[in-house]
């Protein structure tokens, strides 16, 4: 049984070379071709990481990611995913000390080493978050033209006619991820890759939203992101998909258009910040 103590950093650093920290993963390099992802228990909103985290959140985010991706790729066959498996390299475990495979222990992916595209791929089913305060100052979602049915106006969590498109640039740490329009991720990513990504984003959202919705939960929106096979020119799903850190989502049964829904996602500590910042 783990721990209810939060784990809020790993420390692997003398068996395997850090890539990078993340707000919430730590990612190890295994080889050239593999990255160990581990996803902590951290929790961050607006791009801030808590001083607090949420025990098992990291566990919870891996098996949800992993789960999403076994059912994306029966769905989708020609999907490619950076995911390989779950398990903590058998090496690895003999060589660290017990602590330190009970850190890892549920929180642990082996993936792709590929290069991430700069983009954060958003779709939208509903108008809710930064989308609606767009919509509501300029009538446009990340500068797309959108009504409701028979042209009238959108009310704020409405489920979109059908679902949108609307990128956002990766912003470097300490700045703010900017809405973009999709011919601004063209030119970030180049056209064929940004045509690639739009197109298999919108399909992942609808298959996904489409079971989840047949289970009772609405996936207002979702960020996925995607890197890049160099070797065979693949676009490939990465990162975390569908988990409540990277989607807003919301109990199917007590929707209503019109207002802010209750959520199953961090919107609550999104919201506990948003009146001082100004932000959504
Ligand atoms: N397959 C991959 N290869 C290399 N980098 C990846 C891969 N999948 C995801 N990443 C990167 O790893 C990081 C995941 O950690 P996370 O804590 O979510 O970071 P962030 O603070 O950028 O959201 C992200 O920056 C993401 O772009
Ligand atoms: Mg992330």
């Amino acid at each position: 049984m783990a721990s209810e103590e939060p784990i809020l950093q790993t420390d692997l650093e003398r068996y395997l070379p850090l890539l990078a920290r993340g707000k919430v993963r730590e990612i190890y390099t295994l080889d050239d071709s593999k990255l160990l992802f581990v996803a902590t228990d951290r929790i961050s909103a607006y791009d801030c990481i808590m001083k607090n985290g949420v025990p098992q959140k990291g566990s919870l985010l891996t098996k949800l990611s992993a789960r999403w991706f076994e059912f994306l790729k029966s769905e989708i066959p020609a999907l490619h995913t950076h995911f390989i498996e779950l398990s903590i390299p058998d090496t690895l475990k003999q060589s660290v000390p017990e602590r330190l495979v009970h850190q890892l222990q549920d929180r642990t992916m082996q993936v792709r080493r590929l290069k991430v595209f700069p983009i954060e791929a958003i779709v939208r089913g509903y108008v809710t978050g930064s989308a609606w305060k767009e919509y509501t100052e300029e009538g446009t979602i990340h500068g797309i033209t959108v009504s409701g049915p028979g042209g009238r106006r959108l009310q704020e969590s409405e489920k979109l006619e059908k679902p949108i498109y609307t990128p956002s640039t990766k912003a470097e740490p300490g700045s703010k991820d900017e809405n973009i329009h999709p011919d601004q991720a063209a030119e970030i990513v180049g056209q064929p890759y940004a045509e690639q990504i739009e197109k298999l984003s919108l399909e992942i959202y609808i298959k996904a939203s489409t079971y989840a919705l047949s289970r009772g939960i609405i996936i207002a929106d979702t960020k996925f992101e995607f890197g890049l096979d160099e070797t065979s020119d693949q676009v490939v799903l990465v990162d975390e998909v569908l988990t409540p850190d990277s989607s807003r989502v919301w109990p199917a049964d007590t929707y209503q258009a019109g207002r802010a829904q209750e959520s199953l996602d961090k919107q609550y500590l999104r919201g506990k910040f948003s009146a001082s910042l100004d932000v959504r």
